[in-house]
């Protein structure tokens, strides 16, 4: 395996993303929606993005500033014009209802437009199956921090894609934060399971710590106060920090102190890493389900 980190930070890259042509969002929720503001904050025209989403046909509730910015809001596929040739259809609908939208950008397919997946679980095979053979397709997995321009995307190198669709797909989910490149699909089941849902194991710490504070004497407030902020601040010491995650615990972790006490019941054989490996692996497992 070769994981080649591209993109270390949204402040190191370049100021500016050009289109080869227009691009297309299939729906846009959190995260088609997050990568619609990424790509307008990094210059990306809003007429060259149309972006379909059931919500659209009654409404931009929530989109008010994307569609007054001249983004076409479109509630079906059939609101397209006939003659739309995009460079870029992102594919940003839950895997579960992917059989419902693919069909209707069938007639999309072409050489000159890449199809750019982040769903879980829906393989290069499933795509095909409907989009036919013939269809450019490139497999991500991003997570929600893209939001805030903090995403870990990780992308499959398919050989079968163009340097230059490659290359697209690698600019536009750089975007939203860190990408990484990977060139077996298969592993997009582990990392869907880390960092594809590693943010909600980092929220349920910060709930577990903070009802432990509270068991430990702490007003509610106060406990999850002290947990959210000591995670954020861990995260981003650990972002910044020259040292590894192990120094950093270890700088926490003096001789017969009381953090020591803490990490005996956390590194105990039954203890996180144990639950973490099941963890991972159970979402690890779902994502494979998912592909069948
Ligand atoms: N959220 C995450 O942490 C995360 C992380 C990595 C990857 N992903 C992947 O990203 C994809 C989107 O997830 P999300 O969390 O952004 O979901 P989401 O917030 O539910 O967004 C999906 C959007 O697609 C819309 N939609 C449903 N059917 C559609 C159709 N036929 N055509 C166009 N749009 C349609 C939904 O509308 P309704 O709400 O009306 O159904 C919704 O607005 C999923 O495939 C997921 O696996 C998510």
């Amino acid at each position: 395996m070769t994981v080649d980190r591209q993109e270390k930070s949204a402040s190191a890259r370049a100021p500016g993303i050009v289109l080869p042509g227009p691009v297309l969002i299939v729906g846009c929720g959190k995260m088609g929606g997050a990568l619609l503001r990424g790509w307008l904050g990094r210059g990306v025209s809003a007429r060259q993005i149309a972006a379909v989403d059931p919500a659209f046909a009654t409404g931009v509730a929530g989109f008010e500033d994307i569609a007054a910015a001249s983004v076409a809001l479109l509630g079906a596929p059939d609101q397209l014009p006939p003659d739309f040739r995009p460079a870029l259809v992102l594919l940003a609908v839950k895997p579960q209802f992917m059989d419902a939208a693919l069909p209707g950008y069938r007639r999309l397919v072409s050489p000159d437009t890449v199809f750019l997946s982040i769903a879980a679980g829906k393989s290069l095979a499933y795509f095909h199956s409907v989009l036919g053979d013939q269809a450019r397709i490139v497999r991500s997995m991003p997570n929600t921090p893209a939001a805030i321009g903090k995403g870990m995307t990780v992308i499959y190198r398919d050989p079968a894609i163009s340097a230059e669709q490659l290359a697209l797909c690698g600019e536009l989910l750089a975007a939203v934060g860190t990408i990484a490149w990977i060139d077996r699909e298969d592993l997009l089941d582990a990392v869907t399971a880390v960092s594809g849902g590693g943010p909600a194991y980092v929220f349920l710490l910060i709930e577990c710590l903070a009802r432990a504070g509270c068991a430990a004497g702490l007003p509610e407030d106060l406990a999850a106060e002290l947990a959210r902020l000591t995670v954020c601040g861990a995260g981003a010491l650990a972002e910044q920090s020259q040292e590894d995650v192990v120094q950093l615990r270890q700088n926490v972790t003096s001789p017969k102190g009381t953090t020591l006490e803490a990490l005996k019941v956390l590194m105990a054989p039954d203890g996180l890493q144990d639950l973490m490996t099941r963890a991972v692996a159970a979402a690890a497992r779902r994502s494979r389900e998912l592909s069948r």
